[in-house]
């Protein structure tokens, strides 16, 4: 009988593992039979935009966390596909930060291409994953929410790639319950025009706080204060966007500040991370850890280390995204294919002990971007993924960096060369700051 194997999610992550599994079959393998499991009606996870907050039709908690109008915050070299370029996909190079519906074409574009839609079953969210040491197999239960039916059945290898930034982490803070305004996590933000004329309060001081305040800016808000834990993100922000130390308390309208200080404020978003959680996931399976580069128990990122059948994608904290799913799902694909041979736990624990103090040790964001993409080096170095030029692509990360020390608002203007193709992107026709405008159709028009 055939091996069967678990993929749970269809987002790049997902993706990435059919694709995998795909290709070896293309090239002759004989491939184990694959069952993927989708909650959503379509693939592509988190890039599959929905207007849905909370919960959707059928009662599911909404998977996704992105917004109207949410551009690529990365330049696009920096994640292609090494078996799919952007060229390929669109016929001709593109700019360099698609917004969210050029990405979500582009991922899906690739597995359509392959043929590997019937691997999924959508509308499928898995209740519960469990293991069973007799029969050394999975059980996986299922609900398929269009037949409202569930379902169990027993697998030989799972692959979990449900996301990590989906449930939100939401801290309160003293006075919320009686604030005069609108409080939302930013998983739940997404049209910027809701905040035009309105002065916002932001918590948090990464990427959402950064570019959930951009996208205010853009769209009108008043005035945008950003209130930080740790550090101030420190750029050269627009003369109606300050960043104060942490929020302390809020009282009616006013937001009071660490340093003493305190603002008038309509509404506060919480851009304050996302929750690894995975509560179908039976204890010794499940993956528990914050949000950071090198999360333990997953030997090179992704085998178990408890039951090595078992494999978790992309859920490391991502400067690398597609291209470093991909280099997972080889992996994963190729231990599973036996054709690459797991250590011993001890030698697996070493190995990732080792990555994890090497971790703990990057002090900025260059280096951290330099261990990553050593990381996906590594991966690609033992397996057939077409290898490409990783020191490139950590340079134009570091470039990315500069733009964005230059020039906040203004660093999607810049464009970069594709280490798969060679060629130079072109420019984007309008700044972003201009373009209102996030369509498919709008931003491929060449002028
Ligand atoms: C607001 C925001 C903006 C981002 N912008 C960028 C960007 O500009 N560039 C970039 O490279 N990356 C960006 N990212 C990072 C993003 O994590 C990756 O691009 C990518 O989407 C991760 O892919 P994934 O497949 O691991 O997870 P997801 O995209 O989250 O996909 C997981 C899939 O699993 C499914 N699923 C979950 N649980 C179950 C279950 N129990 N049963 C069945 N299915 C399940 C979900 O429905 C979903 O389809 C952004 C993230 C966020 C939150
Ligand atoms: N395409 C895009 O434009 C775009 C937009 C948004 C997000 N993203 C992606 O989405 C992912 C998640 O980013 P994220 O910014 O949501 O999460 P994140 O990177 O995990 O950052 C979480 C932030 O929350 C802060 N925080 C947590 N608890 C807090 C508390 N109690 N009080 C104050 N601050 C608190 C943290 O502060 P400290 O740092 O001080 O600990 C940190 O700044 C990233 O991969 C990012 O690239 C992309």
């Amino acid at each position: 009988m055939k091996k069967r194997v678990a993929v749970i999610g269809a987002g790049p992550s997902g993706t990435a593992v059919l694709r995998a599994f795909q290709s070896a079959a293309a090239k002759g393998a004989d491939i184990p039979e694959i069952v993927c499991f989708e909650k959503q009606d379509d693939w592509g996870g988190l890039w599959n935009y929905t207007w849905r907050t909370g919960t959707d039709e059928f009662g599911e908690p909404v998977h996704c966390s992105m917004y109207r109008y949410l551009w690529s915050n990365g330049p696009k070299e920096c994640l292609e596909f090494a078996d799919y370029t952007f060229e390929e996909h669109f016929g001709r190079p593109i700019a360099s930060y698609p917004p969210r519906a050029v990405l979500w074409d582009y991922i899906k574009g690739r597995v359509e291409k392959a043929g590997v839609r019937d691997w999924v079953r959508f509308r499928t969210p898995v209740r519960h994953l469990s293991y069973d040491d007799k029969s050394g197999k999975f059980s996986i239960t299922s609900h398929d929410l269009r037949k409202d039916k569930v379902t169990t059945e027993t697998f030989d290898h799972v692959i979990v790639c449900a996301g990590h930034f989906s449930t939100p982490h939401v801290p309160e803070f003293p006075g919320f319950t009686s604030f005069n305004g609108r409080v939302l996590h930013a998983h739940d933000f997404r049209d910027a025009m809701e905040f035009k004329g309105k002065d916002i309060l932001i918590v948090g001081r990464s990427y959402s706080a950064e570019d959930i305040g951009s996208q205010c800016y853009k769209y009108g808000a008043k005035s945008i204060t950003t209130t930080y834990r740790s550090r101030p993100m420190g750029f050269k922000w627009p003369s109606n966007w300050e960043e104060k130390p942490l929020l302390q308390r809020v009282d009616n309208r006013t937001a009071y500040f660490k340093d003493g200080t305190s603002r008038e404020i309509d509404a506060i978003i919480l851009c304050t991370g996302y929750q690894h959680y995975f509560p179908f996931i039976e204890d010794p399976l499940r993956m528990r850890t914050e949000n950071r580069l090198w999360p333990l128990n997953v030997y090179k990122g992704v085998v178990w280390e408890d039951n090595p059948k078992l494999h978790y994608i992309g859920m490391q904290d991502q400067f690398f995204t597609f291209n470093m799913f991909d280099a997972q799902a080889w992996y994963s694909r190729d231990v599973i294919l036996g054709r690459i041979p797991l250590p011993s736990q001890a030698e697996m624990r070493k190995d990732s002990a080792e990555w994890r103090a090497r971790e703990e040790k990057l002090e900025d964001a260059e280096q951290m971007i330099w261990y990553q993409g050593d990381y996906v080096k590594q991966l690609i170095g033992m397996t057939d993924y077409p290898s490409f030029d990783i020191d490139t692509v950590c340079k134009t990360f570091i470039e990315w960096e500069h733009h964005k020390a230059e020039d906040i608002m203004g660093f999607r203007n810049n464009s970069y060369r594709s280490v798969m193709t060679g060629k130079m992107s072109p420019k984007h026709h309008t700044p972003w700051l201009q373009a209102m405008d996030d369509s498919l159709e709008s931003y491929l028009k060449s002028s």
